[in-house]
């Protein structure tokens, strides 16, 4: 989504935290590992993301999404939000990294049993997010953070929209091409409407991420016309269960696209004996 990033702190963050360094950010604002300062206690670390102040309406809605979403195990925890005249803050839960950061390494991939139950608690999570009508228009590596324990939590929640206010009963219609393109499903640019199930096939994507180390659709132009129709993915080291699981997570036809209550009952994300491997690549 940057053109040109936006690097500054802010005043704000600068006189009541130490700021450790820059943890990413894009267009709209950075994210900075921060500690409190504080003569009291011992402040953990934490990531504030700031925002210039002019673009307050976005992190207003990010802040509103995560405090609806407060409490649910695998999203990052908002602590605190911040508004003045200059800018506006969110403090968050530090995670380790993200996911894009955590696999681009060259150490030791994810054992496959340890991901699919990561990929299993992210599936939950998502879930739990849709039942609050909640969708969040922008899964994507970049956008999953993982924790020094290696589990996967939901960020980024500035496209993100609650629907929970339409007319009862009435059918989920979603506008709008938001989100990243290479991420998104075919119906956002259809102009028909979409619904939650744009999330089911960015997950789709996600999980072939995880899996091949490579991000979905390289050699296609994410920008070109033809984009939607010509491509495929390419599978070259995920077990064929989880390839059963990807392509019906990505089916085109959204009618005809998985649901994530059966995703769970997918053979490949059946729960495992053995699941408490330790990842040792992002610890
Ligand atoms: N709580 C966090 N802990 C650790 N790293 C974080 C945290 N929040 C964000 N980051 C890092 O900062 C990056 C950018 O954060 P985020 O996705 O929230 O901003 P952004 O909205 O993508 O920026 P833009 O939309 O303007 O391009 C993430 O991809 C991740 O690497
Ligand atoms: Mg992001």
């Amino acid at each position: 989504m940057a053109s040109a990033e936006v690097e500054s702190t802010s005043a704000w963050l600068e006189s009541h935290y130490q700021v450790l360094g820059r943890l990413g950010g894009g267009a709209y604002g950075s994210v900075f590992a921060s500690k409190r300062k504080t003569k009291f206690f011992h402040a953990k670390t934490e990531a504030c993301k700031v925002m210039d102040s002019r673009n307050a309406n976005l992190c207003d809605h990010e802040g509103k999404i995560m405090r609806k979403l407060h409490g649910l195990e695998g999203v990052v925890s908002l602590h605190k939000a911040h508004k003045d005249s200059e800018c506006t803050c969110l403090v968050m839960e530090l995670c380790a990294s993200d996911l894009m950061a955590a696999l681009g390494t060259e150490l030791t991939p994810y054992h496959v049993p340890t991901l699919a139950n990561h990929f299993r608690h992210l599936v939950q999570t998502v879930q739990a997010m849709h039942r609050l009508e909640v969708v969040h228009r922008d899964l994507k590596p970049e956008n999953i953070l993982v924790t020094k324990k290696g589990e996967l939590k939901l960020a980024d929640f500035g496209v993100a929209v609650d629907c929970s206010s339409r007319p009862r009963g009435s059918p989920l219609r979603i506008q709008g091409e938001v989100g990243t393109r290479r991420y998104w499903a075919p119906e956002i640019v259809s102009g028909g409407g979409y619904d939650e199930k744009v999330d089911v096939f960015a997950l789709g994507l996600i999980l072939y991420f995880m899996l091949e180390m490579k991000r979905p659709f390289d050699g296609f132009d994410p920008h070109g016309e033809c984009f939607f129709e010509e491509r495929r993915l390419v599978f070259e080291q995920s077990p064929k269960a989880a390839q059963d699981l990807i392509m019906k997570m990505t089916e085109k036809d959204p009618w005809r696209r998985i649901t994530l209550e059966a995703a769970l009952k997918h053979p490949w994300l059946q729960r495992r004996k053995h699941f408490d491997f330790v990842i040792t690549h992002i610890v």
